[in-house]
């Protein structure tokens, strides 16, 4: 739990998704599916696909300029850059060194966080650690991903869920009463091959096999994600909650992971919550994984649905299998 005396939130917001759109019609002339199908089995209409020459540090560079901008910071007045991702520019350097580069932030620390689409919540309570502990100030925290590049476009199980993007947040610190209070972090590995990308890495290296036997594709069991999803948004929201004295009727704003509406609504039943107090993006953008809730976060604040001193919660799972929860003071510094 934050350090009373220095509290942490977001002073700046901003994103970005490629321009080309790619309908569940279109889909439809690639694998065997259906708009019908994808929008009662999952919500998504639509999502955006990289151009070739986009890669994830390209999307993530506009998302951050346009956060530094939203939060009238300069680049070298920025600590620390963490990008969570789970389809990095390269294995190595860090995608959030290539940000740094780009945004010319010379006084930044610089590296990439790995924890499935739950990366930006993991990355935001990491961040905010920084900020509490007094040892820095403004911290940049992006979700951008690049998941077009690698689902398999033969599979109809996986590539009709995901899409491409990325948002950006300035942490910094807040006045008291505002701001971070509380994240939960959450992890069951004993679910690793539920979602993976399994070719590539020290387990399977590259090889003409690999290859061969599509192992650098995402593979995903929909359905054990699914159980998982749906426990951990309902039933870990409220397990955050109460840990810190609140219960869901506390709750003004939230903002889940967007994978599945049905998902979404299985979480929003259990926590009580109506759905205009739900940010959705899904329906245009698909899973974006880490980008998905700063996207829709940004979405929400420019279309003035939090307002100042409402409490917002943020929960995400993904790839691990992760789970996070964050419940922030929302701190509305664009009128200030
Ligand atoms: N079009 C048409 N039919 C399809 C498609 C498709 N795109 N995909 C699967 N089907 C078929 C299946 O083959 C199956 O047919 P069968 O019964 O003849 O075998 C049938 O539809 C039902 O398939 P299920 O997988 O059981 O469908 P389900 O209702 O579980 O929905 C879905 C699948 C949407 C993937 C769901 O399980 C889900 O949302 N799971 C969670 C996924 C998720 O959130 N992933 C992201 C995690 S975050 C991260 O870290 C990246």
């Amino acid at each position: 739990m934050p350090n009373k005396c220095i509290r942490v939130g977001i002073l700046g917001i901003g994103s970005y998704a490629p321009d080309k759109i790619l309908t569940n019609k279109e889909l439809e002339t690639i694998v065997d599916t259906s708009d019908q199908w994808i929008t009662e089995r999952s919500g998504i209409k639509e999502r955006r696909i990289a151009s070739p020459e986009q890669a994830t540090s390209d999307l993530a560079n506009i998302a951050a300029k346009r956060a530094l901008e939203d939060a009238n910071v300069l680049p070298e007045e920025v600590d620390l850059i963490i990008v969570a991702t789970n389809t990095p520019d390269y294995f190595f350097p860090a995608t959030a060194c290539i940000v740094q580069d780009y945004l010319g932030a010379s006084k930044a620390g610089a590296f990439d966080l790995l924890a499935g689409c739950t990366g930006f919540i993991y990355a935001l309570s990491t961040a905010a650690q920084f900020v509490i502990s007094g040892t820095y100030k403004r911290i940049l925290v992006i979700g951008a991903e690049t998941l077009s590049k690698v689902v398999d476009w033969e599979d109809r199980k996986t590539c009709v869920l995901f899409g491409d993007g990325a948002g950006a947040v300035l942490l910094g610190p807040v006045p008291e009463g505002y701001g971070l209070v509380h994240s939960k972090l959450g992890s069951d590995g004993s679910g690793k091959d539920f979602l993976s990308m399994p070719g590539g890495g020290s387990r399977i290296p590259s090889s003409k096999e690999s290859i061969e036997n599509k192992q650098h594709f995402l593979k995903m069991n929909g359905r054990e994600v699914f159980k998982f999803a749906v426990r951990s948004c309902g039933d870990g929201t409220i397990e955050a909650l109460k840990e810190v004295g609140m219960s869901s009727e506390d709750v003004d704003f939230f903002v889940p992971h967007q994978a599945n509406d049905r998902i979404i609504r299985a979480a929003a039943k259990k926590l009580n919550i109506s759905f205009d107090k739900i940010a959705i993006n899904l329906d245009r953008f698909g899973n974006t994984s880490t980008a998905s809730i700063p996207m829709a976060l940004e979405e929400a604040v420019r279309q003035n649905k939090i307002k100042d001193g409402d409490n917002l919660v943020m929960t995400a799972f993904g790839a691990g299998l992760t789970w996070a929860v964050a419940i922030l003071k929302w701190y509305d510094y664009r009128n200030r």
